[in-house]
């Protein structure tokens, strides 16, 4: 996730202060790096930036003596990690310069309006707009002309801009996206989190959505949108970096689970029919799901979600089986997932799938990944980087994608009408705040993860869409924990693995107010009979099943094919704190690694 930081101070130290602020955040993780100085010798802006690390970005710059600037790590979302997509960017007068964090959702209309009144652009950002936005509002007072700009973004921002005319100060602006700023002494200071700051400071203001920020000689004013002084919250903060890195949260795994609202959120804002515009889905009579791991979870949701949707008939592969399959006498869209977009059994299988004439379409979280320079079409989840080896944001986001996807394809192939599409997409939206509610819950969670701990296997059951959550919850359990988990259809417990229930083995069973539903039931009623405890996960209202079992964790009313989002939550968090219980070393499972580049 991109990084930045904002420094002005008396003294001339702008330059060292933003780059060593600037490596604190490096485990955000960022593929470019780029700084700009307010030099007030010459009166201008001087930007350098740069795709690599910060320590390469280091040995090209100059010394600048400098009492204000802005520094940023990008993580590629709209436009390849380069030279030129890296922040800072700047107006045509080169005197404005702007970093960003956050995604633009209206910048296509802005883009176009800008061109068409003869702005040149460099990238291929979403970011740089904004800067040439400020410069047509700029008429001598930079925090009015940030202010009227921010009233014509559409999308989430946290941005700092500089203008060579006004040393010693920063506006900042946020919008969903975080900014702190901070100050010691004649030093004021703004960051993406207040990780980059603890070495200079203690003291900080978390903005607010919709606020702005006049960083000016040593102080701070903050503004509502409507331009109205607000009165700064300061809060003390005595985290030690290693615990800021982390959020405040024990482990990556945590803080990525606890992300989701937000990353959801993102994944809807960034969706982009545009890079789907040329994929032949009239043509195609079938879809081939292909990835491992979560991803391939992800994809088995996708196939109860694309035929429900779309009406076509969906096939998921695992990668590493998918080439050695036979070829089919048709070809068919193939979908590749895959997270990193480096795993080498998915590239293998996306290369075969080529070689045999099939029209592919990846989805990944990570942009300039090999995937998206082989595969025909690309879908990006936007999900920030992803630093515990067991996926959990990148999972929701995963799922989130097919849901928009199938929604597409549906509407594409007339199979689903405009309202149709659009009611789903109002229940999407909704899902951020599901995964609140049960954030929320972590208490229970933990008591049931008490309970469990000393198993030596336990099942997860579940049906239709719930069959991968209950995959996907045995594959985080037996990942983090080690304790063997299996994930089954519940119909099929009956076909073998009932020899094994006994009051020793615990099993989560997933429900949905489906046609399922009271197949389901049946099923927790042959568990319990043997004796095994049960671990509901169902829907708020349901009465039914606490008859079973007093073991149950409630997630808000969603559509039902949603469900499998508010599901993993509890599957991630019941796993997270057996896991935790058990002493395991969470954020890097023995064995395990985060990205399988060898077949
Ligand atoms: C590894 C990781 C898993 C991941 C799988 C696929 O096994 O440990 O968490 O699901 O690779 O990775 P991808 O990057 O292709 O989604």
């Amino acid at each position: 996730m991109c990084g930045i930081v904002g420094y002005t101070g008396e003294s001339l130290e702008a330059e060292e202060i933003l780059l060593d602020a600037l490596k604190r955040l490096e485990y955000r993780g960022y593929d470019s790096a780029g700084i700009a100085l307010i030099d007030e010798g010459e009166g201008v802006v001087e930007v350098f930036k740069r795709a690599g690390s910060i320590e390469e970005l280091k040995q090209g710059l100059p010394p600048v003596k400098s009492k204000t600037g802005i520094s940023h790590t990008r993580w590629a979302t709209h436009g390849v990690p380069n030279d030129v997509n890296a922040h800072p960017h700047t107006d045509c007068s080169g005197k404005i310069a702007l970093v960003h964090n956050g995604i633009i959702e209206n910048y296509k209309a802005l883009k176009e309006r800008l061109i068409a009144e003869g702005h040149q652009f460099s990238s291929d950002t979403d970011s740089e707009i904004i800067a040439h936005i400020v410069e047509e509002n700029y008429h001598g007072n930079l925090l009015d002309a940030v202010m009227k700009t921010v009233e014509e973004l559409k999308g989430s921002w946290a941005i700092l801009v500089i203008h060579a005319e006004h040393p010693g100060e920063i506006v900042a602006a946020r919008h969903e996206s975080p900014l702190v700023l901070g100050k010691k002494f004649d030093k004021v200071f703004a960051a993406s989190d207040p990780t980059a700051l603890l070495k200079y400071t203690d003291q900080f203001i978390f903005m607010e959505d919709g606020q702005i920020a006049h960083l000016k000689d040593g102080t701070i004013a903050l503004y509502d949108l409507k331009g109205k002084e607000v009165e700064p919250i300061w809060q003390r903060i005595t985290w030690s970096v290693e615990d800021a890195e982390k959020g405040g949260f024990e482990h990556y795994m945590l803080k990525e689970i606890y992300e989701q609202p937000s990353t959801i959120h993102q994944c809807l804002q960034g969706w982009d029919e545009g890079a789907l515009s040329e994929l032949n889905i009239e043509g195609t009579r079938s879809i081939t799901i292909v990835a491992c791991g979560t991803s391939y979870h992800a994809g088995l949701v996708g196939k109860y979600v694309i035929e429900t949707f779309a009406g076509l008939p969906v096939t998921v592969e695992t990668a590493s089986e998918y080439r050695y399959s036979s070829p089919k006498d048709f070809s068919s869209l193939h979908i590749f997932i895959s997270q990193s977009g480096e795993t080498a059994d998915t590239l293998a299988a996306l290369r075969e799938a080529k070689r045999r004439g099939n029209e592919t379409l990846a989805i990944t979280n990570v942009m300039g990944s090999t995937i998206t320079r082989e595969a025909h079409h690309t879908l990006y989840l936007r999900a920030g980087p992803e630093i515990g080896v067991a996926a959990t944001k990148t999972f929701t986001s995963q799922v989130v994608i097919l849901y928009l996807l199938a929604l597409y394809i549906g509407k594409r192939r007339g199979k689903l009408l405009s309202e149709e599409v659009e009611g789903t997409l109002r229940e999407i939206k909704h899902l951020p705040r599901a995964v609140e509610a049960i954030l929320s819950k972590e208490e229970e969670i933990r008591n049931l993860a008490e309970m469990i701990k000393e198993a030596t296997s336990i099942f997860y059951i579940g049906r239709f869409v719930n069959y991968p959550s209950a995959l996907e919850g045995a594959l985080k359990m037996k990942e983090i924990s080690y304790i063997h988990a299996e994930g089954y259809p519940a119909g099929e417990l009956k076909h073998g693995p009932l020899a094994l229930l006994d009051s020793s083995l615990p099993v989560v069973a997933i429900l949905t107010d489906d046609h399922t539903y009271d197949k389901m039931l049946s099923n927790i009623g042959e568990v319990s009979a043997r004796g095994s405890p049960v671990i509901a996960i169902t829907e708020e209202g349901d009465r039914e099943v606490v008859k079973y079992t007093e073991h149950v964790l409630y997630y808000p009313k969603v559509m039902p094919i949603l469900s499998p989002v508010p599901v993993a939550i509890y599957t991630q968090l019941l796993a997270y704190w057996t896991a935790r219980l058990r002493g395991c070393e969470i954020d890097k499972p023995r064995n395990l690694a985060k990205s399988v580049t060898v077949e």
